[in-house]
């Protein structure tokens, strides 16, 4: 061993030797529980979480651990038709993962050659596809969100198509967020086909429906985007347990897509994905508790809409984004003025997300939709700021 082992400097004198250049200054995904990792659970209570879109609420599950000595099934068969069921769709269409965030990571590293290739996100949009893309070192093409006023006056963060048809052939795989995080509204099913169809020969378009429990817009049957997947053969659709079914901390997502895009993405996942315990408890969720599910949902959504209402009286509130989802995203009039909400409740203890480094979301913040109890706190405080 040489003199300098261990030493905090000559060990990143290594990594900057040897590690993939573009990683050493990378800022990694600025998670809730990063920004403000807690150290103990004491400490992680005495907070109110209202920042990473989390739902209120917990099941209770019972675990055998009877065969834990053995390895997982490689996708679990319960677990798998538990979730056909669900989402309508054949076992042979699903993958299981590690969240929806692993599904976007091999979706990437399976159709994009590294230092080659690139994807396309529609910002402002969920963090993880440019960073996961960034990681592997697939290049990011953008084209940004556009505000259209719908017949109700309401403005919605829509696609430009025009946009995205001038970048046909550079990308190989298209992200689509709908409902979007953290601008909360649905895209078009006549857009998102669009995007399909003029891409149909050169990219996968991904359609990450982490919200889609929550879309409260008349999503009548032609609307439901995973019949996409045998109409076409370049559409992926993510889903989680993460939100509506209130399960963040399983780590279980699901990758949908026809047959022979999942065995692509199964030669590149790690050889046992979803942990036996994860398998049992999600399978659990699906099978007994979509009732309480359903319930959690419809409470979120009366409590977003009672948010809205009262962001849209406050003085220092210019802006409420529609929301499908749960959350409400809102502009505060200027710079000071946001930094006084959101400073104030993390004085109290309270935190919401800051998306004001977001593309056209100047001065915005967002807050999930956490318990009645929690929503009426955050508003009692801001109240004092009238
Ligand atoms: C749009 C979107 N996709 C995917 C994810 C990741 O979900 P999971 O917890 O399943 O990894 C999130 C999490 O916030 C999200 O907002």
């Amino acid at each position: 061993m040489s003199s300098t082992a261990n030493n905090a400097s000559s060990i990143d004198a290594l990594i900057k030797k040897l590690a993939r250049e573009e990683l050493v200054d990378m800022v990694p995904y600025q998670s809730a529980r990063r920004l403000f990792a807690s150290g103990d659970n004491a400490q992680a209570n005495s907070k109110t979480w209202l920042n990473a879109n989390e739902a209120p609420g917990q099941g209770k599950y019972q675990l055998n651990s009877e065969n834990i000595n053995r390895y997982p099934d490689f996708q679990p068969q319960a677990l798998l038709n538990a979730y056909s069921n669900y989402c309508q769709l054949p076992v042979t269409n699903i993958l299981a993962t590690r969240g929806a965030d692993e599904g976007i990571e091999l979706i990437i590293r399976s159709f994009c050659k590294a230092y080659q290739d690139s994807v396309l996100i529609c910002p402002p949009t969920y963090g993880m596809y440019a960073i996961s893309a960034e990681n592997h070192g697939a290049d990011v093409v953008k084209v940004p969100l556009i505000n259209t006023v719908t017949n109700n006056e309401e403005t919605k963060c829509q696609l430009d198509l025009e946009g995205l048809k001038a970048q046909v052939g550079n990308v190989k795989v298209v992200f689509l967020c709908s409902p979007g995080n953290p601008t909360g509204n649905t895209l078009p099913q006549s857009q998102i086909k669009a995007v399909i169809e003029m891409f149909a020969d050169s990219a996968m378009v991904v359609v990450d429906e982490a919200y889609y429990e929550y879309t409260s817009e008349d999503f009548s049957a032609e609307q439901i985007n995973t019949k996409l997947i045998s109409e076409y053969d370049n559409v992926i659709v993510l889903r989680t347990l993460s939100k509506a079914f209130a399960l963040a901390g399983l780590r279980c997502g699901f990758t949908l897509a026809s047959n022979e895009v999942i065995t692509l993405l199964s030669k590149v996942i790690a050889p046992y994905p979803v942990p036996a315990p994860i398998a049992e408890i999600a399978s659990q969720a699906l099978t007994n508790d979509l009732a309480a599910m359903q319930t959690r949902v419809n409470s979120a959504n009366a409590l977003r809409a009672q948010l809205n209402d009262w962001l849209e009286q406050q003085a220092w509130c210019c802006e409420v984004f529609p929301s499908d989802a749960n959350f409400v995203l809102f502009r505060c009039n200027n710079l000071s003025e946001k930094d006084t909400v959101f400073n104030l409740l993390v004085e109290n203890n309270i935190l919401i997300r800051d998306q004001s480094k977001q593309v056209q979301l100047e001065n915005c913040l967002r807050i999930s939709l956490g318990s009645e109890a929690e929503i009426s706190q955050l508003k009692q405080l801001l109240e004092t700021l009238k």
